[in-house]
């Protein structure tokens, strides 16, 4: 073990923590590792770790003791009960002042019940988002971090130089008090949800309505992506040109098409729900997987009923492209639109300029598209994105394309929920009038719930049906 203290510790040794210590290590701090297994850890120091600043300990009273004060921990377990688990094992032998904080993906309400539990103990409790898979959290992910803001002044340096570098600055900012960091880092995955399923629709209806090969499939999404530089559209580039070794085919071929989830889309959904705002697009992904997940009963139906793929006309490949630009747009204005609530409800201040700004570069929903994202919510009267100047534009001249593909889609047996929820939800919230007047009248008709009138003010009820007749 070194003599000197570490400035740093980090809990659990999956490849996150590993490339998380190794990066921190290697913008210049000393970095304490502890994991419940003690074989990974020896193994992670003698292989990966072995000329590093990186201090293996294996006991956590060694780990703890080997920290400078006040300590920061991060602890990189599987999110739920192994969270709750290490903060009781850790309270007793830290000491006030001290820092946790939690990188993974822990649910925001768990995230307020433990910063609550924490700081009673004079602790602090940092709930951090961190986003950028393996590679990220090696060479610089996005980091979104909540809590008390002078635990975040303690650790802002370290988190700031582990995070990606970008002009404009690292991606981490400090987000809001509480669980802020890991709500924003929910909606994040809620968005990753909504375009990842846009992006696997534009390649379905590629695939069997323009009948394009994997190669033709992956340069087009290479060209959409020039002026996107999305992540997500990079890696579905490189997946369509991946062979499966074994078949000689596209690996993507020999891919069950059942999508699993940890459960963030869903989150993102219900947090929605609760709030009361609309994220339809971010739900429609979430019911794809699960509809996905049905392998068995979709095998048994489809035997059931005629398929036919004619919707395919001149010029779909190029509205497809805009279908999927404005669908993902869509994505992250919901997401954006959630958090706007989100930070109202539950106090978080959040600065949506930040947020935008920090999943610019080093997160899974990195795109070039957050630069006018947050340059749009420069204007702190902006309530939504579909009402900035920059994606006005695009929303009027992609529309008719959006209009088109889903309507082509829909006349064959191919799916596109997530599409045509963003179409959707772009009529529905650029319509000045609804049929809401009929949920009304219904609402009213059967129970007596009043409707309001567009000629008076005031509360009313009509008398239906003549009860004593009926
Ligand atoms: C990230 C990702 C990551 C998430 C996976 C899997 O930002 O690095 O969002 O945190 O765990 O993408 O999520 P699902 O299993 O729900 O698809």
């Amino acid at each position: 073990m070194s003599s000197e203290e570490s400035e740093f510790g980090i809990i659990g040794m999956a490849v996150m923590g590993q490339n998380l210590a190794l990066n921190v290590e290697e913008s210049g701090y000393q970095v304490s590792v502890y994991n419940r297994t003690g074989s990974k850890t020896k193994e992670f120091k003698q292989q990966r770790a072995s000329d590093r600043d990186i201090v293996a300990t294996y006991e956590l009273e060694d780990f703890v003791s080997s920290l400078e004060r006040p300590r920061k921990i991060l602890i990189l377990v599987k999110a739920g009960d192994p969270v709750d688990m290490v903060i009781d094992q850790l309270l007793p032998l830290m000491e006030e002042g001290d820092i946790i904080i939690d990188g993974g993906n822990s649910h925001f309400q768990d995230t307020n019940r433990r910063v609550e539990k924490v700081e009673e103990e004079g602790l602090y409790y940092l709930g951090t988002g961190v986003s950028g898979g393996e590679y990220g959290a090696l060479h610089g992910p996005s980091i979104m971090p909540g809590g008390h803001p002078e635990a975040y002044e303690e650790v802002s340096d370290i988190l700031r130089s582990a995070a990606a570098q970008t002009p404009e600055g690292p991606t981490c900012e400090y987000l809001g008090p509480r669980s802020a960091g890991h709500y924003v880092k929910m909606v994040h995955n809620g968005i990753e949800y909504a375009v990842m399923q846009s992006i696997a629709e534009a390649y379905w209806a590629m695939e069997n309505l323009l009948e394009l090969n994997h190669e033709e499939m992956a340069d087009r999404f290479e060209e959409w992506n020039r002026p996107l530089e999305a992540y997500l559209m990079e890696i579905t580039v490189e997946i369509l040109r991946r062979e499966d070794e074994k078949m000689g085919r596209p690996l993507l071929q020999m891919i069950l098409d059942t999508a699993k989830q940890k459960g963030t889309g869903k989150w993102t959904s219900r947090s929605a729900l609760d709030l009361g705002v609309p994220t339809p697009t971010i739900t429609a992904a979430v019911d794809a997987r699960l509809l996905s997940s049905r392998k068995d009963q979709r095998g048994r139906l489809s035997e059931l009923y005629e398929t036919g793929n004619s919707g395919v006309y001149d010029g779909f490949g190029e509205d497809l492209e805009d279908a999927l630009y404005l669908s993902i747009v869509t994505a992250y204005a919901q997401g954006l639109d959630l958090l706007t609530v989100a930070s109202h409800e539950y106090d978080y201040s959040l600065d949506l300029q930040d947020v935008a700004r920090i999943w610019k570069d080093g997160c899974i929903i990195r795109s070039d598209l957050l630069d006018p994202i947050s340059e749009s919510y420069s204007d702190s009267e902006l309530d939504t994105l579909l009402a900035s100047k920059k994606f006005r534009d695009d929303y009027r001249d992609g529309l008719n394309s959006l209009q088109k593909v889903v309507s082509a889609i829909s006349k064959t047996n191919l799916i596109c929920p997530a599409l045509s929820a963003s179409l959707n939800y772009f009529n529905s919230l650029t319509s000045e009038r609804l049929p809401a007047n009929m949920i009304q009248a219904q609402r009213d008709y059967f129970g007596a719930h009043t409707y309001q009138r567009v000629d008076e003010e005031g509360t009313f009820h009509t008398e239906w049906q003549d009860i004593k007749n009926v």
